[in-house]
């Protein structure tokens, strides 16, 4: 639980490793037969501590050391996993094609996730039937187990852990495979790279991928470093120009946010780009947007319930088409209560400029919504706002009320016995 107060964010961040890069990077060193995966840069947030939990169940094993994980997978087998822990997050579905790869056999429960609207996985079972795996749908999960018969894999629509499974499992193939309609996102084409620097060959083309695993080189030992999370860097860009705020992102790739930064601009905030920092600079009222939220390139999903709190402050109507989770609108009932006109229009969210005010109970759903929230909580007019499961956010921002504390955001955390540890609140 935590109360916010009206607060303009400035100064400078450290964007952590991104956590959607993680899992795809157990998936690949598993895939490669590593007893020892180092990866370099992890986030320690929630969703990656489940995902060493479900390499615990299987017989791993991890160690962490700073920001270094290592985890150790020779006692590893391709066992069945808790259905509560498997549930509780969604990245760990890549341990579907990672075992299958490996062993040839895998088993998992159904996965879990945020709540943000139908997540069915017909994807990956699909990439499994089309490598001509044998599987089973049962009413616990998906089991899949055979060799590599078939050597296209065609999605019927872009999945981003449904690409990174269907690249896993074509490891074990004995010859090329094509991957047709994938996913572009960023964490996907690190997947990509993990694999090439043990061997593995890719030859990217605009619509398909041709995996060659047969240059694949054995490895005791892998070693991956994540990207910075262009979520959390996205979200702070867009906290700071919510806020009026102006505040230089460090440890960037600016390339990830290139929609992002083009819709900031285009709706009038400033904008510095170098090397591995972005500065953004806000302003009171901006020009009205029109936003599609879909796959990589496009702007991302995962910044829609964040981007909807800025866009309170246009000029005039702004609109969003959430073409990925058309559902993904928990946070649009919670700023109404806060006094934000926002309607619902299919997969539309109109949003309409307008103060919102604090004083209010609102309840954070998911990750992201619980981000949008503290945006919201940060521009309200009036008494603080209070977020109730704010915790939720620990699921993916390091270090979040740290990091946003030092930008100058007021609030106060009350834990769970009542105790308020962060003394700043106005
Ligand atoms: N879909 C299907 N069938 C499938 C798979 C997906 O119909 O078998 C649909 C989904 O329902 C959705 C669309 O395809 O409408 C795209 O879903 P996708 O599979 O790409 O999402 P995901 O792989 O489950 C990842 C991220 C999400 C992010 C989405 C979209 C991880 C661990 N999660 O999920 O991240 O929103 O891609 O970019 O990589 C988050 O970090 O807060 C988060 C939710």
């Amino acid at each position: 639980m935590v109360y916010l107060s009206k607060s303009i964010l400035r100064g400078e961040v450290e964007i952590s490793g991104s956590k959607n890069a993680f899992f795809p990077a157990v998936g690949a060193g598993i895939t490669l037969g590593a007893k020892k995966i180092t990866i370099k840069n992890t986030p320690l947030v929630r969703d990656i501590y489940v995902m060493l939990k479900i390499i615990e169940e299987l017989g791993g094993n991890f160690e962490i050391e700073g920001n270094k994980v290592s985890i150790y997978t020779e006692k590893i087998e391709p066992k069945l996993i808790d259905q509560e822990t498997f549930s509780r997050i969604r990245g760990g579905v890549v341990i579907f094609g990672a075992l299958l790869s490996r062993f040839g056999k895998a088993y998992i429960p159904y996965p879990g996730g945020c709540k943000i609207g139908k997540r069915p996985i017909d994807q990956h079972v699909k990439a499994a039937k089309d490598l001509g795996f044998y599987v089973e749908e049962t009413e616990y999960g998906v089991k899949a187990y055979g060799e590599i018969k078939k050597n296209k894999i065609s999605f019927d629509i872009k999945t981003v852990t449904g690409t990174e499974n269907a690249i896993l499992m074509s490891i074990r193939s004995s010859k090329e495979v094509e991957i047709t309609n994938y996913a572009k996102e960023p964490e996907v084409q690190e997947l990509i790279k993990y694999l090439e620097k043990y061997g593995v060959r890719f030859i990217k083309e605009e619509d398909k991928i041709i995996i060659d695993p047969t240059s694949k080189e054995e490895q005791e030992e892998v070693e991956f470093e994540l990207i910075p999370d262009r979520i959390e860097a996205g979200t702070f860009l867009i906290s700071a120009a919510s806020t009026e705020g102006r505040v230089r992102i460090k440890n960037v790739i600016p390339e990830h946010l290139e929609i992002v930064i083009q819709k900031l601009k285009e709706a009038g905030a400033k904008i510095h780009i170098s090397q591995s920092e972005i500065e953004v600079e806000g302003k009171p009222i901006y020009d009205p947007l029109y936003i599609v939220a879909d796959s990589y390139p496009d702007f991302a999903t995962d910044l829609q319930p964040q981007i909807t709190v800025m866009l309170l402050k246009s000029k005039s109507k702004s609109v969003i088409e959430e073409r990925v989770f058309p559902e993904r609108v928990n946070h649009v009932f919670e700023l109404r209560k806060m006094g934000a006109q926002i309607d619902i229009s299919g997969n539309k969210i109109i949003i309409y400029p307008g103060k919102i005010y604090g004083g209010t109970s609102v309840e954070a759903k998911d990750l992201r919504s619980a981000a949008s929230l503290v945006i919201a909580g940060l521009i309200a007019e009036g008494a603080p706002t209070f977020i109730r499961n704010f915790e939720i956010i620990e699921r993916g921002y390091e270090k979040f009320l740290v990091k946003i504390q030092k930008l100058g955001a007021k609030f106060y955390k009350e834990l769970k016995e009542g105790i308020k540890d962060v003394p700043n609140f106005a």
